[in-house]
Parts: structure tokens; C-alpha cells; sequence
């Protein structure tokens, strides 16, 4: 009979090795790999950075410019753009429903009157962070018609989970239908 074959003989050994020695390579790999990763994100992004950065005056938000209440909504501008703007506060988003039409692109301008909010819209791409005296910005489009709920994701205060708004998509003629020029739209009950 010979031993070599048997549990922790010379053989056995040998097989353990290897396979640790393997198990080795295929950590350094994935190290390498994340390490390039690192270096092209970090290099690609520094080439392009996500967006230009825009700043607002929290002082004067809700009395001039952009963010004033009547201007804030869903507007279509002469082109057809279509663009939301929003902001946030301890603890609501303004409007409080957001009305935009499906399969459009909807460029979303907003910012936040206090503290560092955010939103995720339902199931979509639509995610951004919302920064006191800076504006966030950001182009999607929404494949389908239907409701969905937009929470705050950024720890806002203690009322943060109860921080949420509506986004209403509707199919895109009967958007337009609704969109008059330079009125702004909402779906919040009057
Ligand atoms: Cu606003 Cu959390």
C-alpha cells in the first residue's frame, strides 16, 4: 500500500500547496485589478469632472433667481427642454410632487436651504446629492409611465424619514398637453 496517496502524506502536501499558491495569484490579481481601476477613474474623472460646479446664495434662495417658489416645478422651455427645479429643506422637497413626461429627457436643477439633503427617484438612475449654496444638476429620462416615490437618502435631521416627495411620469403627449409656455407644473393638490 502506499502511503503517498493518503491523507496528509508527501502528496496531499504538495496539493495544498499549490492550491494556496493559486488562491494567492488570484488575490494579487483582483488587488491589481481594483489598483488600475482606482488609477483610470481617478484620472478620467480629474480629465472630466462630473459637472461644472454652480453656486446659488442661500440668503437671497427664496427671494430672487432661479429657486424663488413660482419658479420652482416642471417647465418646458421654447426648445421643448424640459427641466425640474427643486429644493430642499428640513423636512420636505418643494414642490412636493414632480410632475415629468416619460421618455423625454427631464434635466433636473436643484439645492437645499439648510442642510445636506439628497433623492433617489424610485427605481431609476435619478440620484443626486442636494448641497446648500450649490446648485445640483443632472439629464435623465424616464422609460415609463406610472408613480414614483422620491425619498431624501442623505441623513438630514430627525425628521429625515419622514422626508419624501411624489414624481407623477406621465406619458409624453399628455405632459405636453399640460405644459403651457412659461408655466411652471406640479402635481400638487390645489
Ligand atoms: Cu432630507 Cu434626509
Amino acid at each position: 500500500m502506499s502511503t503517498a496517496a493518503t491523507a496528509g502524506g508527501p502528496d496531499s502536501h504538495a496539493i495544498a500547496i499549490a492550491a494556496e499558491r493559486r488562491w494567492a495569484w488570484v488575490v494579487i490579481a483582483i488587488m491589481a485589478l481594483l489598483v488600475v481601476m482606482m488609477i483610470f477613474t481617478g484620472l478620467h474623472w480629474s480629465a472630466m469632472p462630473p459637472s461644472r460646479v454652480e453656486t446659488v446664495d442661500v440668503k437671497t434662495l427664496h427671494l430672487k433667481g432661479e429657486f424663488v417658489e413660482s419658479n420652482l416645478g416642471t417647465s418646458v422651455g421654447p426648445d421643448g427642454k424640459v427641466t425640474v427645479r427643486l429644493i430642499a429643506q428640513q423636512y420636505s422637497f418643494q414642490p412636493q410632487c414632480i410632475v415629468v413626461p416619460a421618455g423625454v429627457p427631464v434635466t433636473f436643477r436643484g439645492t437645499s436651504t439648510d442642510t445636506i439633503h439628497g433623492f433617489v427617484v424610485g427605481t431609476t438612475n435619478a440620484n443626486t446629492m442636494l448641497i446648500p449654496a450649490f446648485v445640483s444638476t443632472f439629464t435623465t429620462t424616464f422609460p415609463k409611465a406610472g408613480e414614483q416615490l422620491m425619498p431624501c437618502h442623505e441623513y438630514c435631521g430627525t425628521g429625515h424619514e419622514a422626508m419624501w416627495a411624489r414624481v407623477q411620469v406621465l406619458p409624453a403627449a399628455e405632459f405636453m398637453a399640460k405644459a403651457k409656455p412659461g408655466e411652471r407644473l406640479s402635481c400638487v393638490p390645489r
